[in-house]
């Protein structure tokens, strides 16, 4: 695996790769690898991927000041020898300082999908991400990109970003990946007590009882969301941050349920907040009345 630190050093092995005819496929992340990481891997590969790219940067500008910057979990050795066992063939490492040299002032300004949800949250986060991937597509320029959808909101942030600029890259979104008590693997799961650890799947069952709801044609969604906090409700140590259904695509308000559908969390559990989210494709739906 080829380690790079700089910026040059990533564009002239990439260079070298693309000129012997490989495929790049990139995934970002923030280190502290899991097997949500490695799906994504797996994911760039099945779509066509030979010559993988994994940056790891804990981007500050997606942290606001009251946030796990400092505390964010960190392991680079043991992620550097995960990911040579992947046969990853390049890892770009950047510092702060290499991301953001002094001077640095230009960032990416999302729009409404960026609004609700998390972005109402976490103000400046959506630009912050927006602006990191951004830099790091153009460092990289790779052939296809994959980001996992537990991180729904920023999906649909990127997928925005990349149509409104013009970047030249295939996306592709992987779905969640979960422990076996369905948990969506995060590397903030590392924060919790082994007792929060076993109440955290509450957040998805929630989302899942909205699910069954939906598919059993409860089509309201202050329904809905009643159902999803009574559930929550229900595990104690659980605070709901948001428990929202709304449009896949717009992330507001659904005008009716034949749009693909999107169930999202947040909740916070001690110190640390988890989100997940289920997403109901329109077409998996039955409208009996139609
Ligand atoms: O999802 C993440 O890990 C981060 O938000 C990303 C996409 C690597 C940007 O910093």
């Amino acid at each position: 695996m080829i380690l790079a630190t700089t910026i040059d050093d990533t564009r002239a092995a990439i260079a070298k790769a693309r000129v012997a005819g490989r495929t790049i496929g990139f995934i970002p992340t923030m280190g502290f690898l899991h097997d949500g990481h490695f799906s994504l891997i797996d994911t760039a590969r099945t779509n066509g991927a030979d010559f993988i790219v994994v940056s790891i940067f804990v981007n500050p500008t997606q942290f606001g000041p009251n946030e796990d910057f400092e505390r964010y979990p960190r392991d680079e050795a043991r992620d550097k020898a995960v990911l040579e066992g992947k046969a990853v063939d390049l890892l770009f490492l950047p510092s702060v300082g290499v991301m953001y040299p002094p001077g640095s002032q230009t960032l990416v300004h999302t729009g409404a999908v960026a609004q609700p949800l998390e972005g109402e949250r976490r103000p400046g986060h959506f630009d912050g991400v927006a602006t990191v991937v951004l830099k790091l597509l153009n460092i990289v320029q790779p052939d296809l990109a994959v980001f996992g959808r537990k991180d729904a909101q920023q999906c649909a942030v990127i997928e925005r970003m990349v149509r409104d600029l013009d970047v030249p890259v295939k996306l592709v979104f992987a779905e969640t990946a979960r422990e076996d008590d369905d948990l969506a693997r995060s590397s903030r799961n590392s924060y919790l007590s082994a007792d929060e650890r076993a109440i955290a799947p509450a957040l998805y069952r929630a989302l899942r009882a909205g699910e069954v709801a939906i598919r059993r044609g409860i089509h309201d969604s202050v329904a809905i969301e009643a159902l999803m906090r009574k559930a929550i409700e229900e595990s104690p140590g659980l605070t709901i941050d948001y428990l929202a259904v709304i449009d896949a695509e717009t992330f507001l308000a659904p005008a009716d349920f034949r749009r693909d559908i999107l169930l999202a969390g947040a909740v916070k559990l001690g110190r640390t907040r988890l989100i997940d989210n289920v997403r109901i494709a329109r077409t998996s739906l039955h409208f009996s009345h139609l």
